[in-house]
């Protein structure tokens, strides 16, 4: 029973500064006694300090903004994440940008090759370099997994180890019009807003696990971006959807993968305390942190 937090002070996958403090700010927060206080053995040695890039030696490829330093600190969590997996550890890694997520999934799928994927989230991060419109990497870091779209030799690192029958997307209602196309070619699952409307988060948690995992027996990543949540839940994140989980959906959907008994990795992604006055920044690092407690098994009663 031992989990590593990943502190990534990473924002460079997207334009707004101060996403880089979100690891900051959870741990500071009292996440790791939080955790301590669940039973864990927890693994702490201070937020990783990435090698600067510079923007002069890192033009854009395409319309990419920051590839090499995205690569390149994705590769780095990549080994960090994978090695705390081989070690039998749950990381833990704290965003830091959703770009991120490029690294702890290549780092699970390592030593997990069947591993599945629950991307909980506002928006699909799926773009490849031919759709999308930002520009952003962490609009792309699922179609990289994947291994969609034209290659690009900067990211040679990565492995397309995530095969689409393998991954679940909850709470989309932000895609862009090629993502949705993305989605239906490969035949991805997703259950949106309107599903979890329909159906209630019970039936969207259960009928995702029955694709990804029908006999519950595959090693489960959850990455969980904020911005799943309403903004009136977490306010305080680079690109908030209005229509979102409620406070007791995200926390469901985190206590339901925790009774799975397979979790093997978490991402808690895209908290940014400099946007949104004090009040809701400490509203949304204190759901960050109680989302991290119920996957790691916080219960109600
Ligand atoms: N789809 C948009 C883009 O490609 C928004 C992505 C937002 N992603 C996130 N991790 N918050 O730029
Ligand atoms: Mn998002
Ligand atoms: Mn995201």
């Amino acid at each position: 029973k031992t989990i590593a937090i990943v502190g990534c002070p990473f924002s460079g996958g997207q334009p707004k500064h101060g996403v880089d403090k979100g690891p900051i700010h959870l741990v500071e927060a009292g996440l790791i006694t939080q955790l301590e206080e669940l039973g864990w053995h927890v693994l702490f040695d201070g937020h990783h300090q990435f090698e600067e890039i510079s923007t002069a030696s890192d033009p854009p490829i395409g319309i990419l903004k920051n590839p090499r330093l995205v690569s390149h600190v994705c590769e780095c969590v990549a080994n960090v994440a994978g090695e705390h997996v081989r070690n039998g550890h749950l990381p833990v890694t704290l965003g830091g940008d959703h770009s991120l997520a490029m690294g702890t999934i290549s780092g699970t799928l390592n030593s997990y090759p069947d591993a599945c994927v629950v991307w909980v989230d506002a928006h699909a991060d799926i773009n490849t370099i031919d759709t999308t419109t930002s520009g952003n990497i962490h609009g792309m870091p699922v179609s990289f997994l994947l291994g969609l779209g034209p290659r690009i030799p900067e990211f040679s690192w990565v492995k397309p180890l995530l095969k689409p029958e393998r991954l679940v997307y909850i709470g989309l209602r932000d895609l862009d019009a090629g993502e949705k196309k993305i989605l239906k070619d490969n035949n991805i699952r997703a259950f949106s807003m309107h599903h979890v409307d329909k159906y209630g988060i019970g039936r969207v948690v259960e009928m995702a696990l029955d694709h990804v995992n029908p006999n519950r027996d595959l090693p489960i990543h959850l990455s969980f971006d904020v911005d799943a949540l309403d903004p009136s839940v977490a306010p305080s994140t680079g690109t908030p959807v209005r229509g979102g989980l409620s406070f007791r959906e995200g926390h469901y959907i985190c206590e339901a993968i925790h009774e799975t008994g397979l979790l093997v990795a978490l991402d808690l992604m895209e908290v940014n305390p400099s946007l949104a006055d004090a009040e809701s920044v400490r509203q949304t690092v204190a759901v960050g942190c109680s989302l991290v407690r119920s996957a790691l098994g916080e219960s109600l009663l």
